[in-house]
């Protein structure tokens, strides 16, 4: 049985474990494969870096990832080094020469990913990418395999594993509650005094999470996808409420298939590797087989609406004076850019007064003329947040 060979360029946290995994799992791959899995060589930066104790023959490692990719010996390149050059120069390089790529590198994919697909079309070559896409849950596949029939309308994942952590401690408000605001303040990815908002969206019912949101829009002029990542607030009701620590989650909507939800580990070496292994063993069949994996959908083609465009609801607190007329100049505002209040609470009052204020759904351009409005009135002290809010009716 002729090997599938592999060169993996990078053995980091990563690497290291596709290489433990590939000895560990040997006899498996090739049953699942056909043929075994050899690695051709391994491209690093530090030939003298101490890489413990890798079920590897050392003479495979070279700092020269270019002559690796290029070697007659070379069927799949395998890509966990990271960073957009050289790795896209490598990439492009195996594709084009037929080889297929299985990659981690979100950077890159996010970057130019259609630079990628046009060597792979320009080749004839696979380019698989699953654990670039929050880590360990395999989402790639189930989109592109297991929903072809399906009509996907929208798609709403937390895959910021280390964000996620910050806002679960912080929704929690545990001990380590301090140290999470401590630590997202730092970060920047807090307000100054976060503790509102927090305490805003538990009293809504609702927690915050980072979300990234894809979606499909129909409309006059045919469909669009809608493409945004905010921080959100969902009801503590939806499935991602429930996604806490470190863990990443994908929420999914299809037509016929209705809800569905992936979740897993979106980061660390093991969990990461296990993602790339089964990118490999796609790979390898394929390439026995003499097939490459279908092309992307006609979603792909679908244009990108304008982020204006893009209907959401706000979660608006304002620091206002507390005096009559008030609400009906900040209601004034809202009337004349045509969006419509869902709910309306004050807290405080005097000069402690801070007026919530959730929206129904309003394209974002009117929402943000609103708020850049509402921030020009005299009797609005500060705009203390704009949040908006994901996942219910
Ligand atoms: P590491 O920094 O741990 O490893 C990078 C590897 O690439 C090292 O082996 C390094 O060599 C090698 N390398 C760097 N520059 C070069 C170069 N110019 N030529 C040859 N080799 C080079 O990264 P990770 O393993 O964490 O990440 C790898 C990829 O996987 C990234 O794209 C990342 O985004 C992605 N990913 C990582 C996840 C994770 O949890 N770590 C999760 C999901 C995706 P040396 O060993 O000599 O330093
Ligand atoms: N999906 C990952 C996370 C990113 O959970 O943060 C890891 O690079």
């Amino acid at each position: 049985m002729k090997p599938v060979r592999l060169a993996l360029l990078g053995c980091g946290t990563v690497g290291s474990e596709v290489v433990r995994l590939l000895h560990e799992q040997a006899d498996d791959l090739t049953a699942r494969v056909g043929a075994p899995i050899e690695i051709a060589g391994i491209a690093v930066r530090r030939l003298a870096r101490d890489r413990g104790s890798l079920p590897v023959d050392p003479a495979l490692f070279t700092t020269d990832a270019l002559g690796l990719v290029k070697r007659d010996d070379v069927d799949v390149v395998v890509e966990v080094v990271g960073g957009i050059e050289p790795a896209r120069t490598w990439l492009v390089e195996a594709l084009r020469a037929g080889k297929s790529v299985v990659t981690a590198n979100k950077a890159l994919l996010a970057e130019d990913g259609g630079a990628l697909h046009d060597a792979a079309t320009e080749g004839g070559a696979d380019l698989y990418y699953e654990a670039a896409v929050a880590g360990a849950i395999p989402l790639l596949r189930p989109l592109r395999e297991s929903l072809h029939g399906d009509k996907i309308t929208r798609v709403t994942g937390i895959v910021n594993g280390t964000t996620n952590y910050i806002l679960s401690s912080m929704d929690a408000s545990g001990a380590s509650f301090t140290e999470a605001l401590e630590e997202a303040t730092a970060l920047g990815y807090a307000e100054a005094d976060p503790t509102a908002d927090v305490a805003s969206a538990k009293a809504m019912g609702c927690t915050i999470k980072l979300l990234c949101i894809a979606s499909r829009v129909s409309g006059p002029s045919g469909d669009s996808i809608s493409v945004r990542v905010h921080p959100a607030m969902i009801p503590r009701t939806h499935p991602l409420a429930s996604v806490g620590d470190a863990f990443n989650a994908v929420f999914v909507e299809a037509e016929a298939a209705g809800q569905l939800m992936f979740y897993g580990r979106g980061a660390g070496g093991a969990p990461t590797a296990s993602a790339v292994l089964g990118d490999i063993v796609a790979v390898g069949r394929n390439r026995l087989a003499g097939v490459r994996s279908a092309s992307e959908s006609v979603y792909a083609d679908l244009p990108v609406r304008p982020m204006g465009e893009v209907v959401t609801r706000y979660h608006i607190s304002l620091d206002v004076a507390d005096r009559a007329g008030v609400l009906a100049a900040v209601a004034g505002v809202f009337a004349k850019h045509d969006v419509s209040i869902a709910t309306v609470r004050q807290s405080g009052r005097g000069d402690d007064a801070i007026l919530v204020i959730v929206t129904h759904g309003a394209p974002d351009a009117a929402l943000a003329a609103t708020v850049r409005e509402l921030q020009a009135l005299d009797i609005v002290r500060s705009i203390a947040s704009v949040l908006r809010v994901e996942g219910g009716a």
